[in-house]
């Protein structure tokens, strides 16, 4: 199966190190298509570019945030949801590109383009048959948010260990899963939606998909950690910017 990974991505100075540290690891992954999707008006040259020469099979799209949705600069992050519309373009691709395929195999993954991915990762996720779970690390304000699962002959999932309202149906981030593409295409409805309360996007994402019972643990029964909710910090442009109002800014023609 094919694994379809759709990423949100918006211009800031460090987006071009982001995507580079996605694509060392995407090189890595046999049968992976990645649907790179622009939160702007329009596809950049920046990002264009750096999909031509990055050897990864790809797709990439633009679809913008009204400025109502938008985060504003003094806006705390969690105040509104964060790639919505993208994620949901990169569904409708798909939804497209495969009509008409009747037996359409292959796995989705939604991952930001911020976090850490390892390689193992996207072998645990490839043979997804419903939704596959797993820890994520480094999020939510604990070391690592996790589904709970039971030691049974038939492991399943019957709860979430997380700092944050763990009494969500699937507390789970955003990195923490993968939908077959079968199931994706047969719920029309499932997508993501702004009007989520906030930190429930995800869970009412998974509700359109599937049951609690349904779930699929990944990872040793969830007791490893394959990927990391990490952030990067907004680089220092203090003196960038006093280089720009005399008119000689750094990266004058060269692309950074
Ligand atoms: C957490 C979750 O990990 C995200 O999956 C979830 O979308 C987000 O919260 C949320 O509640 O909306 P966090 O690290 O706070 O993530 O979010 P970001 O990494 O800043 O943004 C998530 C994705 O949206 C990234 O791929 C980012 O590039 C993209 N994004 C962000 C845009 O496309 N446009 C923006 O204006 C901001
Ligand atoms: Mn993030």
């Amino acid at each position: 199966p094919i694994i379809y990974v759709i990423t949100p991505t918006y211009s800031r100075p460090h987006q071009k190190a982001e995507l580079t540290r996605l694509m060392s690891v995407f090189l890595h992954v046999p049968s992976l298509h990645w649907i790179l999707v622009e939160d702007a008006t329009h596809k950049s040259k920046l990002v264009m570019n750096f999909l031509e020469s990055s050897g990864l099979s790809y797709t990439h799209l633009h679809q913008s945030t009204p400025p109502d949705w938008k985060l504003q600069d003094n806006d705390p992050s969690w105040r509104k949801p964060r790639g919505v519309l993208q994620r949901n373009a990169g569904i409708k691709w798909l939804r497209r590109k495969l009509r008409g395929d009747r037996d359409p195999r292959g796995v989705v993954y939604f991952a930001d383009d911020d976090n850490t991915y390892s390689t193992e990762l996207f072998k645990e996720m490839r043979d997804t048959k419903t939704v596959s779970v797993w820890p994520v690390g480094l999020v939510g304000g604990v070391m690592v948010e996790r589904p709970l699962v039971s030691r049974t002959a038939t492991p399943h999932v019957m709860g979430w260990m997380t700092g944050w309202r763990p009494d969500r149906t699937f507390a789970t981030d955003m990195a923490g899963f993968a939908v077959n593409l079968a199931l994706l295409l047969r719920r029309s409805d499932a997508e993501f939606s702004f009007t989520s309360s906030i930190g429930r996007m995800e869970s009412d994402f998974l509700e359109k998909l599937v049951t609690l019972s349904q779930l699929e643990p990944k990872a040793d029964l969830c007791t490893k950690v394959l990927v990391w909710h990490t952030r990067t910090e907004r680089p220092n442009m203090k003196d960038e910017e006093r280089l720009r109002k005399a008119g000689t800014p750094s990266d004058q023609g060269i692309e950074v």
